[in-house]
């Protein structure tokens, strides 16, 4: 793909800021100090890479349409995070984004590098799951954090990324909810997973990188035959494609928000954002946990992030395994 220019993106970062509203080459070329025939010449490669820009005497240029896809060049204009995202690096295909953000970060990356990918070939999830990744569809992405805590609480960071990518499906017009630890459903299924894997020593964390898999646009025959029934994607819960450049903006920026909430006023703001957007508490479950089944009432996640669950035995604390939700109480 060909490279854009800093100027490039700076018109299309001016246009995307102004949204809907139309904006005049004067104003362009004054604000970014470039000649009215730079700005054309900027608008029309703009248009070359597919972003449909309405120009109109006397009123200016419009940003109508931006192509579906995800590059630093969709995305950079979109964000208005001061960490998360500063370095966006864009893949047309990679085995997994984990596992590129992980060796990034093995490399120095800093806090806040993204790693987005188009597809992926060996997508993973949670206890060696594969993550069906087709190409174009959805949103797989992983971020590299480097955050001041002590490694027996970094596993509350994956929470905050299910609170972040929750809001955005929400915005995004799709009642979605929390499952323990963090999944994200709608109408009871699967709408996107969360990976999170560390490299700590016993009193640091060297980085965190969360992994986020979210179906956009995947349509029920995109899935394998026997997830259909288990899983869904934005585009079928709204019954309209989801805009992915857009969507992927706001799952930074909200993740940005919450992990600075985190940061500044600890966990208990998380856990009471978490039990708000749960699908979990007051259902009965089936948890399986270190190779045994426990069935009892899922009643609230404790102050580490662990699920409290009333089984016959009394009340278990569960620190990691999958639920099943069985029926409303
Ligand atoms: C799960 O629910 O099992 C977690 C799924 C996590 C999938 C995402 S997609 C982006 C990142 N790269 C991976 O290989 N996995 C995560």
């Amino acid at each position: 793909m060909a490279e854009t220019s800093n100027s490039e993106e700076l018109v299309l970062a001016f246009l995307a800021e102004a949204g809907d509203e139309f904006v005049s080459g004067e104003a362009i070329s004054g604000k970014l100090g470039l000649t009215r025939a730079a700005v054309w010449k900027h608008v029309n490669a703009l248009r070359a890479a597919g972003y449909r820009i309405e120009a109109v005497p006397a009123r200016g240029y419009r940003l109508a349409e931006v192509p579906d896809r995800l590059t630093a060049l969709e995305l950079r204009p979109l964000l208005n995070t001061h960490d998360l995202g500063r370095e966006l690096h864009c893949y047309e295909e990679l085995g997994s984004t984990n596992d590129r953000a992980k060796e990034l970060a093995e490399e120095g990356a800093e806090h806040g590098e993204i790693v987005v990918a188009e597809a992926q070939t060996a997508g993973r999830g949670r206890r060696g799951r594969e993550w069906v990744s087709p190409p174009r569809k959805n949103l797989y992405f992983s971020v590299i954090l480097r955050p001041e805590l002590p490694p027996s609480r970094a596993a509350e960071l994956t929470l905050v990324a299910s609170i972040a990518v929750c809001d955005a499906a929400r915005q995004a017009g799709v009642d979605a909810g929390i499952k323990w630890p963090n999944d994200l459903l709608a109408s009871g299924k699967k709408l996107a997973g969360i990976l999170t894997e560390l490299a700590t020593e016993p009193d640091r964390v060297h980085w965190v990188v969360v992994g986020v898999g979210v179906n956009v646009n995947s349509r029920p025959e995109d899935f394998p035959e026997e997830l259909r029934d288990q899983a869904t994607s934005l585009l079928i819960e709204r019954r309209s494609p989801a805009p992915r450049a857009l969507f992927a903006a706001a799952c930074f920026t909200a993740l940005e928000e919450w992990l600075d909430r985190h940061a500044e006023e600890g966990f208990g703001v998380i856990r009471e954002a978490w039990r708000e957007r749960s699908v979990t508490l007051g259902r009965e479950v089936a948890v399986t946990t270190e190779g045994r089944e426990i069935v009892g009432v899922a009643e609230d996640l404790d102050a580490h992030g662990a699920l409290l669950v009333r089984g016959r035995a009394g009340l278990e604390r569960i620190l990691a395994g999958d639920v099943t939700l069985l029926r409303a109480r």
